[in-house]
C-alpha cells in the first residue's frame, strides 16, 4: 500500500553535507519527495518527538544532539515508504548497519547516527502530524 513516512536528516547529516546525497537515494529508489523543510528544532518539539525515549540515560543527550544545529525534515510517499526507508537507513546502530545502507557507508556512532525515519505506521502518522501540522502536502497542493 501507498505510505507516507517522516524522515529526518539530522545535525550530523545536515553538517556533513549529506542532505542531497540523502534526498538523491531516496528520490532514485523511487520515493517521492512531498514534503520538505530545513529548521533549528525546537526542545519542545525534540522532547515531543523522542516522548518514548524519555526515561532512558541518553535522553538528554539525544535532545541537546537534535537541537545544536539545523536538521532536514522531510516526507516521503510511496509503496511500502516506512519499511523501504528504513532498510535503506540501515540499523540505528551504524556499526551494525550493512555497506550500501546509508549509516552502514556514512556512520560509526550510536548517537550521530545520521538519519531517523519512522519505524510503524503509527509513529509516521504520529510524526508527520508533531513535523508538519499546519502545512499541506506541498507536492498534493501543487498537482491538485
Ligand atoms: P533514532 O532512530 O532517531 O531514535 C532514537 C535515537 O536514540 C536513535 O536514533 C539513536 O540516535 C539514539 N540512541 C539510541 N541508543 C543510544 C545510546 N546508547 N546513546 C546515545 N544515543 C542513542
Amino acid at each position: 500500500a501507498v505510505e507516507k513516512t517522516f524522515v529526518m536528516v539530522k545535525p550530523d547529516g545536515v553538517q556533513r553535507g549529506l542532505v542531497g546525497e540523502i534526498i538523491g537515494r531516496f528520490e532514485r529508489k523511487g520515493l517521492k519527495l512531498v514534503n520538505a523543510k530545513l529548521l533549528q528544532v525546537p526542545e519542545t518539539l525534540a522532547q515531543s518527538h523522542y516522548a518514548e525515549h524519555k526515561e532512558r540515560p541518553f535522553f538528554g543527550e539525544l535532545v541537546t544532539f537534535i537541537t545544536s544545529s539545523p536538521v532536514f525534515a522531510m516526507v516521503l510517499e510511496g509503496d511500502s515508504a516506512i519499511s523501504v526507508a528504513r532498510n535503506m537507513m540501515g540499523k540505528t546502530n551504524p556499526v551494525e548497519s550493512a555497506p550500501g545502507t546509508i549509516r552502514g557507508d556514512y556512520g560509526l556512532t550510536i548517537g550521530m547516527n545520521i538519519i531517523h525515519g519512522s519505524d510503524s505506521a503509527e509513529s509516521a502518522a504520529r510524526e508527520i502530524e508533531l513535523w508538519f501540522s499546519n502545512e499541506t502536502i506541498a507536492y498534493d497542493k501543487a498537482v491538485d
